[in-house]
Parts: structure tokens; sequence; C-alpha cells
């Protein structure tokens, strides 16, 4: 038993299936990008732990940087603005960049970070999920490697957050709706 068990209903992704699903994702990224050098941005703080299993699967020089978005939140519902809290460190002008994100939910966080990269002409620019919720799409963004697709519902583990716990809970769970309804 962990701390958080009693606030988990169901756990979809096992700690063993996440690592070998990582893995997988991982080289296959090795093999599109092969004899490229990559630069992985991370979106805080919810691809933390994807990103520190993520790239230690990827067989390519890889540059690490991060950027901080945040959505405006009711909840658990994104209000669809998006904030830049921390820029890129580094300057990805002719660069291969990954963008590394937790969830694809809405899509809104995404499309504001592909166009916010876009404007600086990296030489390519691609997304790597670890989940996606297509039922829950208001903006379409091109997804080109996802971990799982899911149902609605709030999940919370590796790297996932209700009021910015649960992100260290190893596996992926759906979080009970007493949690966050009153
Ligand atoms: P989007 O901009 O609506 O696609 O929202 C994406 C962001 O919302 C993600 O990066 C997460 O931070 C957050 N989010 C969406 N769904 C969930 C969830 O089920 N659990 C935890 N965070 C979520
Ligand atoms: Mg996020």
């Amino acid at each position: 038993m962990t701390t958080y068990d009693s606030s988990i209903k169901e756990i979809i992704y096992s700690e063993e299936e996440i690592k070998s699903r990582v893995a997988a994702i991982g080289k296959q990224i090795s093999e599109d990008y092969k004899g490229e050098e990559l630069v992985v941005v991370g979106v805080l703080r919810g691809s933390i732990v994807f990103m520190a299993d993520l790239i230690r699967s990827i067989d390519l020089p890889v540059i690490l940087d991060t950027v901080a978005l945040s959505s405006y939140y009711n909840g658990t519902e994104s209000t669809g603005k998006v904030k830049i809290n921390k820029d890129l460190e580094s300057s990805i002008t002719d660069k291969n960049v990954l963008i590394v994100e937790d969830i694809a939910d809405r899509g809104i966080t995404l499309t504001f970070l592909i166009e916010m990269l876009q404007v600086r002409k990296a030489k390519s620019i691609k997304i790597c999920t670890l989940l996606n919720k297509p039922s829950r799409r208001t903006m379409e963004v091109k997804l080109d490697y996802i971990g799982f697709d899911i149902e609605d519902h709030f999940v919370v583990g590796y790297g996932l957050d209700f009021a910015q716990k649960y992100r260290n809970y190893p596996h992926i769970g759906i979080l009970k709706e007493e949690m966050y309804k009153e």
C-alpha cells in the first residue's frame, strides 16, 4: 500500500506497463531521427517523470530544455488561456525539436506551444505525448508519438497531478471523483 492508493479508483497503467511502452517509443524515436541531433523540450511540470525515462531510452545526441506553461484552471477544467511561465533556454533555430508532454487533452497547450516554436524556425517539430484523450479535443493537433490513448477520465501519477499532488505515484491511475467533486 502507498499513501495515494485510497484516492485511486483504478490503476490503468502500471509502472511495468509504462516502462515497456516508454522503451518502445524511445526506440522508435531513435530510428526516426537516426544520424540527427534532437532537442527535447519537456513541458513542466507534468512531463518530468516521462521525460526522464524517455531520454534514457533514446540513442541519439539529445539536448534537454524545458518550458513551463499554464492554462488557467477551474478545478479540473482548463479555461483555454495559456501563459508562458518559463521559456526555453536554448535556441531551437534549425534544430529538430521533440516536444514531450504528459497528456493531450483539449489540445490547447500543444497548439500554443507549436505556434510559439514555429516562429523560431526550428528544422522540424514533433510531439510526443504520454497520454492522449482524443474524445476531449477542441483544437486539432498532430501527435507523432503517443504512449496510450485513454478514455475521458481524470488521471494522475507518473508526473500527472491533481492540485500538484500524485506526481510521484509510480502508476497511472484514475482519481476517485470524490477527491475533486463536492
Ligand atoms: P490541454 O491544453 O487542454 O490539452 O491540457 C493539457 C494539460 O492539462 C496537460 O498538460 C495537463 O497538465 C492537464 N491535464 C489534462 N487532463 C489531465 C488529467 O487527466 N490529469 C492531470 N492533468 C491533466
Ligand atoms: Mg501539462
